[in-house]
């Protein structure tokens, strides 16, 4: 038995996804069996093409980057270029991909290597909207029990929502997707704004990564100095919210994160609250226990982790 993790990373990169792509190839005890892009920050063009740029950066052009779905499942596409600019990474120049995309349909990808692998051994990391998951747990419904476990981003409920007053962004792209994925029986484990706005890139946290004085660290400071601006304004804080690195982050130290096992559903039938999270913190319904929510993090122990393993890329 290998000493690694196996992962999938779903992703929309994305400025913050960018980053835990980069923490993930440089850790060596997680194995990433493929990223499958979606639609979401950007459409699905620009996400397969930037989840390339990205493997380029961190030098393992060899990772596997499959396309997933070009839309939500039952609504129209929202993007978000205002956050993340017109390409979805905004800030470096990087330049165009040669590595290939791989030819697989990413959800063919996703059932084909649940039910090749062992049994309970491939963690599923959503860091976008949950189309492509979705549409997998569809297609082949035997991979449930199969799947150790789905780490994600997403959600908000305290926090209340970024996109919407209710709603955070991934679950409001495509809620019927994230109602699927709630309702699947894998074990969940959820990152939602509750936790990742507690994770603020501070001009001192961006400095950091600049002083590694690598191509990684200094493209990922241009990075995040473009992604934070727009939530800046937004928040009037110093440094926007780093979401989805705190997937990655989980995995390679749980101790960070403090939560609690609850029951999420997903709206999917009010346009007022669409895409909202009912998360049942305080235990009031009857309704199974279908996730751990995260709702606090060691912000100085996670960005330490992050400066520390983007310095060996
Ligand atoms: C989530 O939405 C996207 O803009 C980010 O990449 C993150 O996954 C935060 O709401
Ligand atoms: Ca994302």
């Amino acid at each position: 038995m290998s000493a690694t993790r196996k992962i999938i990373i779903d992703t929309d990169p994305g400025q913050d996804d960018a980053v835990a792509i980069l923490l993930a190839l440089a850790s060596p005890e997680l194995e990433i069996l493929g990223l499958t892009a979606v639609a979401g920050n950007v459409p699905l063009k620009l996400t397969e093409k930037n989840a390339r740029k990205i493997c380029e950066l961190a030098g393992k052009p060899e990772t596997k980057v499959f396309a997933g779905a070009i839309r939500p499942l039952a609504r129209s596409l929202v993007t978000a270029e205002e956050v993340h600019g017109q390409s979805g990474l905004n800030g470096p120049e990087l330049p165009e991909p040669t590595m290939p995309l791989q030819a697989q349909y990413a959800v063919d990808f996703i059932v084909e290597t649940l039910m090749k692998e062992d049994s309970g051994t491939v963690t599923l990391c959503p860091l976008g909207p949950l189309t492509n998951i979705a549409l997998a747990l569809i297609r082949e419904p035997k991979i449930a029990p199969r799947i150790k476990e789905i780490v994600l981003m997403g959600g908000g409920f305290f926090e209340g929502g970024n996109v919407t007053p209710a709603a955070e962004f991934n679950i409001y792209v495509d809620p019927q997707a994230a109602d699927v994925v709630l309702r699947s029986g894998v074990p969940i484990v959820m990152m939602p704004l509750d936790v990742t706005h507690k994770a603020l890139t501070t001009g001192k946290r961006i400095a950091a990564f600049r002083d590694l004085g690598t191509r990684v660290g200094i493209a990922t400071a241009e990075m995040l100095e473009f992604f934070e601006r727009f939530d800046e304004e937004k928040y009037g804080t110093d440094g926007g919210p780093l979401h989805d690195p705190c997937v990655i982050a989980y995995l390679l130290k749980p101790e960070l994160f403090k939560g609690r096992h609850c029951n999420v559903t997903v709206e999917t039938a009010s346009e007022l609250t669409m895409g909202m999270t009912v998360i049942d913190w305080w235990g009031v319904t009857k309704r199974d226990k279908n996730a751990t929510v995260m709702r606090d993090i060691d912000h100085d122990g996670f960005f330490a982790l992050l400066v520390e393993r983007l310095g060996r890329l």
